[in-house]
């Protein structure tokens, strides 16, 4: 049996997806790039905005021809938006099974009775707000253990979880509606994971939450905060860089975070923490928890802690209410923190949340489109600015393999292929190398900057 796997959505969902690979893999199937030869094809889904699950409901379109050919074809529909929608995405044409981000154990079972039975599958959670069943905690808390995580397409590197779901309820969010409760994992699975992950020849790992920072586990006497959890990933023989997402801007634990990152040189000096807005009033709106002003205060000690940090942000424009003045206050915050990059995106009302339900959504499209435009180029400055100060100096990469496009003028080619390395501050870099490097460190003289890539020669 082979399967095809589609992955929509962020990096818990792309861990997901690795997680279910390897239980197929384990299972006795066979993953293909090829549809044509596919008995099954997996979609993992991301529900974050209207267009994220637009392009999967245009996926499924395509596959419902294909379907009309090979009635056999089972396909499979998880994570967030399987969640969401339940039972209406089974009603489509195209599709088999539907399963939520909890109930991925299952989805070998699933796969063979659909094969056999020919009958569509619903696995979803009934009551998502509910506290986690202890049964269904156990066996996604087996399965996650069980699984190989690490990155099948870049050697190296894995993802861990250290939590799941989420309970910040920021008002424009779906994520607390499709991933359920906020609950912490246990550090010692965590580090026997991430152990195990380091005797296969991992070297980095991404430790994922929703808003990581507020990881928090009681155990008789002891909690255990994310900083104690960095210190003790530190500790594992074999890994050498460790970073984690997505950081939630409240004063809980920061300090204690930027400390262990200044301590320890295994932990990245790289801290991805999304405001949203620079305006007090929407921030208010949005349900984020802080002033502007708190979270430039924020920034300021972090620089002063790790003096040499990278901070990254995301930025939601066009949010209901949201006025030239607001806007103004984003792009003012924006010129603070100097960010080495940010995300921007379009605020898109998603179903059954708060803003949806008490707050219309009453910014045209060409204003959320221009301001999207005029706070990235305002971004794309401040990039630049920092990338060249990176022209003549020696950065440390983890390769992740050669480039898909090519970069570099051909004549810097010296034979070798591009191939494309990741800073400890999460800085792309694209070199001439050869392949085997992929997996390994590598230092890189860089040569010439762009805001978001540095290009460089192999030292
Ligand atoms: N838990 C993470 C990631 C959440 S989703 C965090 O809190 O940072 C990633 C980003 O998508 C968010 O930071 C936000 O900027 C954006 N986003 C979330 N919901 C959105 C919506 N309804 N419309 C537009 N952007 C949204
Ligand atoms: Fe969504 Fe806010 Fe939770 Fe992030 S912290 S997942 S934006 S509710
Ligand atoms: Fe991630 Fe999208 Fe779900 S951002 S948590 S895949 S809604």
């Amino acid at each position: 049996m082979k399967f095809v796997f589609k992955s929509f959505g962020c990096q818990m969902n792309k861990l997901d997806t690795a997680l279910v690979t390897s239980a197929l893999t384990e299972a006795g199937f066979d993953l293909t790039e090829n549809v044509k030869e596919a008995n099954v094809v997996l979609i993992n889904t991301c529900s974050v905005r209207r267009h994220a699950e637009q392009r999967v409901l245009s996926h499924l379109g395509h596959l419902k021809h294909i379907k009309r050919a090979r009635p056999d074809l089972v396909v499979a529909v998880i994570g967030c938006m399987a969640q969401r929608l339940g039972d209406k995405l089974l009603e489509h044409e195209a599709v088999n099974i539907v399963c939520g981000p909890a109930q991925i154990p299952q989805i070998p079972g699933l796969l063979t009775g659909a094969i056999e039975q020919k009958k569509k599958k619903l696995a979803i959670t009934g009551k998502i707000r509910r506290p986690t069943p202890n049964a269904q905690a156990d066996a996604l808390e087996r399965f996650e253990s069980a699984a190989d995580s690490s990155d099948k397409q870049i050697p190296g590197q894995a993802f861990v979880r250290v939590m799941r779901g989420c309970d910040k309820f920021c008002t424009y969010c779906i994520v607390p509606y499709v991933r359920g409760p906020e609950v912490s994992r246990p550090p010692e699975a965590i580090i026997s994971q991430i152990k195990n992950l380091a005797n296969e020849g991992i070297k980095q790992v991404t430790l994922l939450g929703q808003a990581v920072n507020s990881y928090e586990y009681k155990t008789g006497e002891k909690t255990y905060s994310l900083a104690d959890l960095l210190a003790m990933v530190s500790n594992v023989e074999g890994i050498e860089w460790v970073k984690f997402v997505t950081n939630y801007p409240a004063e809980k634990f920061l300090d204690d975070i930027l400390q262990v990152m200044a301590d320890s040189p295994k932990v990245c000096p790289y801290l991805h923490i999304p405001v949203q807005s620079g305006s007090d009033k929407i921030l208010r709106a949005m349900n984020r928890r802080y002033t502007a002003s708190e979270y430039l205060g924020l920034l300021d000690r972090a620089r002063d802690i790790v003096p040499d940090i990278a901070i990254a942000g995301d930025f939601i424009v066009g949010f209901p209410g949201e006025t030239k003045e607001d806007f103004q206050a984003t792009v003012e915050l924006l010129h603070k923190a100097k960010y080495r990059n940010c995300f921007i995106f379009k605020y898109s009302p998603r179903p059954g949340t708060t803003a949806d339900k008490r707050l219309e959504d009453n910014i045209p499209a060409d204003v959320k489109q221009r301001r999207n435009v005029e706070l990235l180029a305002e971004q794309e400055k401040i990039s630049d600015e920092l990338s060249r100060s990176f022209l003549d100096k020696e950065v440390t990469v983890l390769v992740e393999g050669p480039s898909k496009k090519p970069h570099l003028d051909s004549a810097d080619n010296a034979g070798n292929p591009q191939l494309i390395g990741r800073t400890a501050t999460d800085y792309i870099v694209v070199f001439n190398g050869p392949t085997l490097l992929a997996g390994d460190f590598a230092k890189v003289k860089i040569t010439k900057t762009s805001p978001l890539t540095l290009f460089g020669q192999l030292i």
